[in-house]
């Protein structure tokens, strides 16, 4: 009882012993060095092993443990690697694993290829869906354990273009809505996190058409309003109070407000906005 209690109020971030996919850049990165700053020992996974190696050295720089190791979240076989293989590295049972691996992909939903929307679902969906997998029997029973899911306000906002994006990132927060209540009577903790704009190389790193794939890289760049550091510390900081949602910027919080007050209202004005924007470049 007593151990339950001290679960239940403890802080998953501090003295972590975690695993997070995807971090050799970006958001992914400054949770390795969120968490090096609480005292975590952090198992950092990248299908780029280069990328994840100069994570560790930030991570050791500020006076943290890291192990650089290779994953691809597309292969369950791989992720089920990195839960038996983190725990060695560690020499203790991983408390938090942080599914953050992730691609941008945008374009008109008729000029997709099947094979782009494979490649979005398969990192984007399934590799948190694999995470999830291998990572909750270790948590189950050890008796406590912490999943952040790394979606997207892109799982609410629906903007077009962005068709198997939005799809992928909308099923990333059913799927952490879910485990939030399920898991909840296992003392596991679970947050989701949705941002809007952050400044990293996700649109270098994606599949953007030309058209727009430099203003959307200057957008992100020069007009994000939050840094990775800063969502990374929030995300942290919610899951520690037992949050279930991170949607760390003003207008991710708009947009979550306008779409549940009124969904017709929010889509119809989507359509017009996108509409005028057309007609505009036309
Ligand atoms: N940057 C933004 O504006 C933004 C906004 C909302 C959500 N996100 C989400 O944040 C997460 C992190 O993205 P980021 O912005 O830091 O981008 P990023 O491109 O800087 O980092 C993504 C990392 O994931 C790795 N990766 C790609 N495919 C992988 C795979 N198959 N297996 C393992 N690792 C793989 C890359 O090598 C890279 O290190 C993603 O899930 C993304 O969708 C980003």
């Amino acid at each position: 009882m007593i151990e339950f209690l001290k679960q239940r109020f403890a802080s998953p971030s501090k003295n972590a012993y975690a695993v997070i996919t995807g971090a050799g850049s970006g958001i992914g990165r400054s949770f390795a060095l969120q968490l090096a700053a609480r005292n975590g020992a952090i198992v950092c996974s990248d299908i780029d092993l280069e990328s994840a190696k100069e994570t560790v050295a930030l991570v050791e720089q500020a006076g943290g443990k890291g192990y650089a190791v290779t994953c691809d979240v597309r292969d369950a076989k791989q992720v089920e690697k990195l839960a038996q293989q983190s725990e060695k590295l560690l020499g203790h049972p991983v408390t938090l694993i942080i599914n953050n691996a992730g691609v941008g992909l945008g374009g008109k939903f008729d000029e997709m290829s099947l094979d782009d929307w494979k490649w979005c679902m398969d990192i984007n969906l399934w590799g948190v869906i694999h995470g999830c997998h291998y990572f909750v029997p270790g948590f189950k029973k050890q008796g406590h354990g912490a999943i952040i899911n790394v979606a997207s306000a892109a799982s609410f906002t629906a903007a077009p273009e962005m068709s198997a994006y939005n799809v992928t990132k909308a099923g990333v927060r059913a799927l952490s809505e879910t485990l939030f209540s399920e898991l909840r009577k296992d003392n596991i903790r679970v947050n989701v996190l949705c941002p809007t704009l952050v400044p990293t190389n996700i649109i270098k790193n994606g599949r953007i058409p030309g058209r727009y794939s430099k203003l959307a890289d200057h957008a992100l760049m020069n007009y994000a309003m939050t840094t990775s550091d800063d969502v990374a510390k929030l995300t942290l900081n919610r899951l520690d109070k037992g949050e279930l949602y991170t949607t760390p910027q003003i207008d991710a919080k708009m947009f979550w407000l306008m779409k549940r007050a009124s969904p017709n209202l929010y889509a119809k004005f989507l359509g017009f906005s996108y509409r005028f924007v057309n007609n505009k470049e036309a």
